[in-house]
């Protein structure tokens, strides 16, 4: 197993890698989801739990809502994201926001998804560019995840537009601020050939 902790300015942050996740580690209550699962799903949900739950510093169960987010213990708020073998989670005092995390390869992406998940603005300012692609792509999941608790609908990719700067430094602007009411921060890194991003939101 590898562990690598971050500290973000959404919360603490926690990327394993667990070579070989077992359900068996799991408690009872999330086994019974894990074997709803098909077996790539269910390495997934082990170890990003097993992430989830070291920065817990709990046993309990962590269940999922209605719309496929993680429930965290009264006082706490938290994100899951999985890349292959590795899983990473964040957690955070509750209070301040929502929050969501992200972990993509940090390569150009195998399909052309740019015109898809890119504003126009940000298809000018990338050009060609495909690890920016994938970058914003992570950007924008983290978003989704701090937003969707907030909103509970699917938010579209041109939603929100990113001016990305340096390591740590992303500004995001909501395209209809009526139809997204949310006020939103992000923030990413590379880390082991992988983009971490990660957001919080809050209700405007
Ligand atoms: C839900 C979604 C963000 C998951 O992303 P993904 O890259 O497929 O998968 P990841 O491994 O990164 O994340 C999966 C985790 O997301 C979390 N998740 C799922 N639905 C969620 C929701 N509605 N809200 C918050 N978190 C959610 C879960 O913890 C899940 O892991 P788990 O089932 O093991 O607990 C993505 O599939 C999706 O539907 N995106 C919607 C469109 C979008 O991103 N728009 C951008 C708006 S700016």
């Amino acid at each position: 197993m590898t562990r690598t902790e971050l500290e973000t300015p959404h919360g603490r942050c926690l990327i394993i890698d667990l070579g070989d996740p077992q359900i068996a580690s799991l408690p009872a209550a999330e086994q019974v989801l894990a074997k709803a699962l098909g077996e790539i799903r269910q390495r997934e949900l082990v170890a990003g739990r097993t992430a989830l739950r070291e920065l817990l510093g709990t046993r309990e169960a962590i269940l999922a809502d209605d719309r496929g987010a993680p429930v965290l213990p009264a006082g706490f708020v938290g994100s899951i994201s999985h890349k292959g073998s590795r899983a990473a989670a964040i957690v955070a005092p509750a209070g301040l926001g929502h929050i969501g995390i992200d972990l993509e390869l940090a390569v150009a992406p195998r399909q052309p998804i740019g015109r898809r998940i890119l504003t126009a603005d940000e298809q000018r300012t990338i050009g060609d560019d495909g690890r920016a692609v994938t970058l914003h792509f992570a950007i924008k999941e983290a978003i989704y995840k701090a937003v969707d608790p907030i909103v509970r609908r699917y938010v579209g990719f041109t939603e929100v537009s990113l001016v990305v700067g340096p390591p740590g430094e992303c500004s995001v602007t909501v395209v209809d601020r009526s139809a997204l009411p949310v006020t939103i921060e992000a923030w990413w890194t590379e880390l082991e050939g992988h983009w971490v991003a990660t957001a919080r939101a809050r209700r405007r």
